[in-house]
């Protein structure tokens, strides 16, 4: 009989304080949530990024030039610092398909799956790169740690000599107000 009135009230209170723990955990968030760090893409033809299909016009294939219409799918390893031999912290998997005559353009998406800075998950994006200049490439979303974030990447050519090619990848992840993983 004593139960029929505690489990009320126990409910009564344990809304109250969900209530109240949801209230100011929304006052906390107005302030913007972001994380900057870069991180370098290793890519190696015929190793890690393969074309899969041939492109049908335009130039022709060189270092920093692919025929239009060429599609390339990679799974490039992403670690702390320039040498390949440092920490592999993410991994880019994707596609990038030539889109102008001059070779030098390609429209590209991946998922970036990161373990760093204390946070795991993906970020996914889309967006055109330049093979021989910066580019920034917007993030259309997340998974894990990373549910919701936007912002964007700046992907810049490092090393284009050699087999391997080497990108410098700027990531800027904001978190907005409804997010409610990533830095508090
Ligand atoms: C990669 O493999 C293709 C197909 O076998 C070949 O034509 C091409 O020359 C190779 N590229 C390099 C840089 O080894
Ligand atoms: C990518 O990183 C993994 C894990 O560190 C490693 O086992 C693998 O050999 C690397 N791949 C390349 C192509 O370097
Ligand atoms: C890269 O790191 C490895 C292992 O730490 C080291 O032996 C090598 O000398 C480094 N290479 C360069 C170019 O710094």
């Amino acid at each position: 009989m004593a139960n029929s009135l505690h489990l009320p009230l126990f409910l009564l209170l344990s809304v109250l304080a969900a209530h109240k723990a949801s209230a100011s955990s929304h006052n906390h968030d107005h302030h913007l949530r972001s994380l900057h760090f870069s991180l370098f893409q290793h890519e190696t033809v015929n190793k890690t990024g393969y074309i899969v299909v041939d492109g049908v016009a335009g130039t022709g294939i060189s270092q920093t030039t692919t025929p239009f219409g060429t599609i390339f799918v990679f799974r490039d390893n992403m670690t702390t610092s320039l040498n390949d031999s440092s920490r592999v912290v993410g991994i880019a998997e994707g596609t990038s398909i030539t889109t102008s005559f001059d070779g030098l353009r390609s429209l590209s998406f991946a998922k970036i799956t990161l373990k760093t800075h204390g946070y795991e998950g993906s970020v996914s994006i889309l967006g055109v790169v330049h093979n021989t200049k910066p580019s920034d490439l917007p993030i259309a979303g997340g998974t894990g740690d990373f549910m919701f974030v936007q912002g964007y990447v700046r992907s810049s050519p490092v090393d284009l000599q050699g087999l391997t090619v080497v990108y410098k990848i700027e990531f800027h992840l904001y978190w907005p107000p409804y997010a409610t993983d990533g830095p508090k």
